[in-house]
């Protein structure tokens, strides 16, 4: 619960981008969009992409008035406020893929090198159709070679916390999104 213009965290000064009501008007419209591609489809499969994407799932899951299952997948990219090159996997997939519609729920798509590995690691497990969630994009910092169907913001591109994102493990549980103060 953080509702504040302004947070210092870990010594850095973070300001206030979002408050909670933005944020939450962008998942209801994204979950406006996914409810009229996917309400028809037999037995789709969530994948959240943790740790970030647990807030923007939690909301999103329960704004999706149809029948879904989850599965949570976890990559780690990000140290201190750098992404690293490779992302590493870290928690597999466990729910059978093949001949199902998958929606992948991501926090944020920064270069695309984590959704790029996730996508890679999909391939060739026979899904009907894969569609990507995220509800931030840094569509200056993209490098993907794929396209994401459904998303909440586009940020400038800056280190953000907050609503899920953390800086050095700090800022998940603030409900606002904050962005680092490199004045
Ligand atoms: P990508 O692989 O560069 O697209 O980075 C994606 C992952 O890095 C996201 O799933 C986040 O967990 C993390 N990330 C990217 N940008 C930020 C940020 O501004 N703040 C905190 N985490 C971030
Ligand atoms: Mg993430």
């Amino acid at each position: 619960m953080n509702t504040k213009q302004q947070v210092d965290l870990l010594g850095l000064t973070f300001e206030r981008l979002y408050t909670k009501e933005e944020l939450c008007e962008s998942v209801q419209r994204i979950a406006k969009q996914i409810t009229a591609d996917f309400g028809n489809k037999p037995n789709p499969l969530a994948l959240c992409i943790l740790n970030g994407a647990f807030v923007f799932a939690a909301d999103l899951l329960r704004a999706l008035p149809f029948d879904l299952s989850v599965e949570f997948v976890r990559y780690r990219s990000y140290h201190g406020t750098k992404a690293t090159q490779a992302p590493e996997e870290l928690l597999g997939l466990t729910q059978r893929v093949e001949q199902r519609d998958i929606l992948i729920i991501e926090d944020i798509v920064d270069s695309g090198l984590t959704m790029q590995a996730l996508l890679n690691n999909l391939n060739g497990r026979g899904a009907r159709s894969i569609q990507i969630a995220t509800m931030f994009t840094k569509s200056e910092a993209f490098i993907g070679n794929f396209k994401i169907d459904y998303v909440g913001l586009d940020l400038p591109n800056r280190f953000v916390v907050g609503y899920g994102l953390d800086y050095n493990g700090l800022g998940r549980n603030y409900s606002d999104l904050y962005v680092l103060n490199e004045k």
